[in-house]
């Protein structure tokens, strides 16, 4: 396993683009492949976990080729995929499962999908029951983990209020209704990212979205486009948490999506003091995009709970690991989700975060991580659990310890960030 010495640094400066935005490249390369003719999608995210889609795709006889970070698919139109030969992996990628199973519950043939052992540890029920509702035929073992055996069925519309805020559940109905007789309506109980509803309307599709609810009418004809992906929010992060960990930081992210339903991050931020500026916005296929400053300043600190969770799930880890630099320390609370990720990310960051010296109490919800009078971080073996946010964030925390940590299992930032190490060793001053 592929191994990553931080050694403490002074500050973090220039300008980097972070790769392609993970959650959109996985819904223009499904909604390209059922659509009717050839898609050019640019700068499709370089994650592991975007290329299990494509490669779940392609097993279902879907063409896509790749040109450096454009990708190329060639549509089959609604009803044009075709029965697989062999399972499909969806490797560590819970985006891919979840959104493949609402495509593959409306499909005339049997198919089956799976992943690794995280991905099969994840809770899949939260899928499987409104698509039985929808008239899906679904088994999974213990009702629950994948592999999740799908045997195609004629789906009807129907109105749901999903009990758990999750942007993929919304994605797996949405994709589902694309297949279904009449409309599918959709209320979630907080407003989770929309790219999933803005991509739909991009290919065509007929959607409406009214506050939380978003309805959708069956069988539409989706159209090929021509499509950029801006970078992603979740990557870049990292880098904005070590130019506030880092004195000395100014640090500009080039073409980084905006889109409101991501950017509660930034709001969190800049709440807690950091000097964030955003320049040259603009808008493409409904998305947001822009570049954004910050440089170091100190942290206040503070607590993360209620409908905030939802908005910035997967920046928690970062935030959780930027605590020991804040004033206050930072607390999070209602995030029990953070435990069925693709670790359990409260216990993995609890560790992690412990050796390398900082406080910090568990709750089955959520953690507090104590503030700067704890003390200093001193450098320490990381252990990410296989999770590709729990070694950035942890690498992150590193930069600012006294002494040399080493990361073990670097690799697993390939999940959504192949490039990271690379990245921060160019824009890093020692
Ligand atoms: C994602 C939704 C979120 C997020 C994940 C990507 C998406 O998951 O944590 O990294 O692309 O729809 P949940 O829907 O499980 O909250």
């Amino acid at each position: 396993m592929a191994r990553q010495t931080i050694r403490p640094a002074r500050s973090i400066s220039g300008a980097l683009s972070v790769p392609g935005d993970k959650s959109i490249s996985h819904r223009y390369a499904i909604l390209a492949a059922l659509a009717e003719g050839r898609s050019e999608i640019h700068n499709f995210s370089p994650a592991a976990d975007c290329h299990s889609t494509l490669e779940c795709l392609r097993r279902l006889g879907i063409s896509a080729d790749i040109e450096k970070e454009r990708v190329f698919i060639q549509g089959k139109g609604l009803h044009g995929l075709q029965a697989p030969k062999k399972k499909l992996d969806a490797e560590n990628s819970g985006t891919s499962m979840r959104l493949l199973a609402g495509v593959l519950a409306g499909q005339p043939f049997a198919s089956t999908l799976t992943g690794d052992a995280s991905l099969r540890r994840r809770p899949m029920r939260r899928v499987i029951e409104p698509l039985a509702q929808m008239g899906a035929q679904i088994r999974a073992r213990d009702a629950e983990f994948a592999p999740l055996e799908i045997t195609g069925a004629a789906l009807h519309g129907m109105d749901y209020v999903s009990p758990v805020p999750s942007a993929q559940v919304k994605s797996a109905i949405l994709l589902a209704g694309l297949f279904a007789s009449g409309a599918t309506s959709i209320r979630e109980p907080v407003r989770t990212r929309d790219h999933t509803e803005l991509a739909l309307a991009e290919f065509g599709a007929d959607l409406r979205t009214s506050g939380a609810t978003v309805r959708l009418a069956g069988g539409p004809r989706l159209a090929a486009r021509q499509l950029a992906i801006p970078g992603d929010i979740s990557s870049a992060v990292f880098f904005l948490a070590a130019a506030l960990i880092l004195p000395g930081s100014n640090l500009q992210i080039t073409g980084c999506g905006l889109n409101p339903t991501r950017t509660a991050i930034l709001d969190v931020l800049a709440t807690m003091g950091a000097p964030i500026s955003l320049v040259n916005v603009e808008m493409h296929h409904g998305e947001l995009s822009g570049d954004i400053s910050i440089s170091h300043a100190p942290l206040a600190g503070g607590v993360i709970s209620g409908p905030l969770v939802a908005q910035l799930i997967d920046e928690l880890p970062m935030l959780a690991a930027l605590g020991p630099f804040t004033e206050q320390g930072i607390e999070i609370r209602d995030a029990r989700e953070l435990r069925v990720k693709e670790s359990d990310r409260i216990a993995a960051l609890a560790e992690n975060l412990r050796n390398l010296g900082a406080k910090v109490e568990e709750f089955p919800d959520g953690m507090k991580v104590e503030g700067k009078s704890a003390g200093k971080l001193l450098g320490a073996k990381v252990d990410p659990h296989g999770d590709h946010r729990i070694v950035m964030a942890c690498a992150v925390a590193a930069l600012g310890a006294d002494g040399n940590s080493i990361i073990h299992d670097s690799n697993c930032a390939a999940v959504s960030f192949p490039e990271f190490f690379n990245s921060l060793d160019q824009l890093l001053e020692r």
